[in-house]
């Protein structure tokens, strides 16, 4: 029987090269040259002043809100239809994550949900561009500028996704990335942090290196953190990052497969919306009704594919419930969607083999 997996990096640059000067040479902890060119060919990719690796997505979202000085007795607009993290990364601060529903068709968090959940403690808007297709930025930055609020971008699933013309992580005051191992660039564990703003870039350098202090040896004049990447992950990032547009065109292409088999089904597809790049981080279908997602999963299952349920929406997770409040679109959405595999060595014989049973199951 096949196995076909949801996702597995492809390593077939220079990875192995540049991962094996590191251990040649010793350099295998936070210093080392892969660090800086990683980061500043980063930022010349995404087209953007500042870059600072950091060593998951996770962290890259804390240390974004800590530079931003959020904390206690702010709320932060998150959609609640998200990966956990970017939810996480709010609490972490002490503030509270409001949530705000989705958009039925682009899937990401909705400008008018935004609006409707401001009040004179909201200090930032959370844009998370999920699954590769981005948040509508003209609709945010107005609402941000308006309100005199902050701007954050999760990328963490949009590298390499286009607004208008220009890369996500351009828009906001400051934004992450994570190069996980299932991330279109990966590095195993990793993550970036990108602003144009100075002031902001040299509050998360002094923030992510333990709160040192710039005129003085072992003098913390902040309480800090550990987050810096190591030198093995960056010497991968920067053997991914030569092959992004290789990788981003595969997974482009992948998804055309993916299309073509499915345009006539009841499979509804996550399509781009607008003038936009949806680089398809994760290839998604929502089933005709709620109660086919599982067993059309395991249908797949049992011929040997794997696959995600969408994201559950956060606002239904123990520790926010007890504030009930309906979303009606994440809560379809969460609950009809399934991530099939997308990785960029998938070949077109897999997805036909993918769709086919798809099409079965139903
Ligand atoms: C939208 C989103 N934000 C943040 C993260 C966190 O990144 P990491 O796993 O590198 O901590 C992920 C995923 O992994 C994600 O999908």
């Amino acid at each position: 029987m096949k196995e076909i997996p949801i996702y597995k990096p492809s390593l077939a640059g220079n990875e192995k090269k540049y991962v094996t000067e590191c251990l040649e040479t010793a350099w295998i902890s936070a210093k080392g040259r892969f660090v800086g060119e990683f980061e500043s060919k980063f930022a010349r990719y995404v087209g953007i002043d500042h870059a600072t690796t950091v060593c998951n997505g996770t962290v890259a979202l804390h240390l974004a809100l800590v530079a931003l000085g959020i904390g206690p007795g702010d709320e932060v607009i998150v959609p609640t239809f998200t990966y956990i993290a970017p939810v996480n990364a709010i609490v972490y601060t002490g503030a509270t994550p409001v949530f705000a529903d989705s958009d039925a068709k682009t899937w990401q968090i909705d400008p008018n949900e935004v609006k409707r959940k401001i009040t004179g403690r909201t200090k930032a808007i959370m844009a998370v561009h999920l699954y590769g297709h981005p948040c509508d930025m003209d609709g945010l930055v107005a609402i941000a500028r308006e309100n005199r609020i902050f701007l954050v971008e999760d990328c963490a699933e949009g590298f390499g996704s286009l607004y208008k013309g220009r890369h996500v992580g351009c828009f906001g005051d400051i934004s992450c990335f994570s190069f996980y191992g299932n991330k279109t660039i990966t590095t195993g564990e990793g993550g970036m942090v990108v602003t144009n703003d100075q002031t902001l870039f040299e509050r998360t350098l002094h923030f992510k290196g333990q709160g040192l202090a710039k005129y003085r040896q072992y003098w913390h004049d902040v309480v800090g953190y550990n987050y810096r990447m190591t030198n093995v992950c960056a010497a991968i990032g920067l053997a991914q990052l030569e092959r992004a547009d290789e990788l981003i065109a595969k997974k482009i292409e992948i998804a055309g497969w993916y299309d073509r088999q499915l345009k006539d089904s009841f499979f509804v597809r996550h399509d781009p919306v607008g003038d936009v790049r949806h680089t398809y981080w994760m290839y998604s279908v929502l089933v005709p009704k709620l109660s086919m997602r599982d067993p059309v999963r395991l249908r797949l299952e049992s011929a040997g594919i794997e696959t995600r349920p969408t994201f559950y929406p956060v606002h239904t997770m123990p520790m926010y419930s007890a504030k009930y409040e309906k979303h009606r679109i994440a809560e379809d959405i969460g609950w009809r969607g399934i991530n099939l595999p997308s990785y960029p060595d998938l070949t077109p014989e897999e997805v036909d083999y993918i769709c086919e049973n798809l099409k079965k199951a139903i």
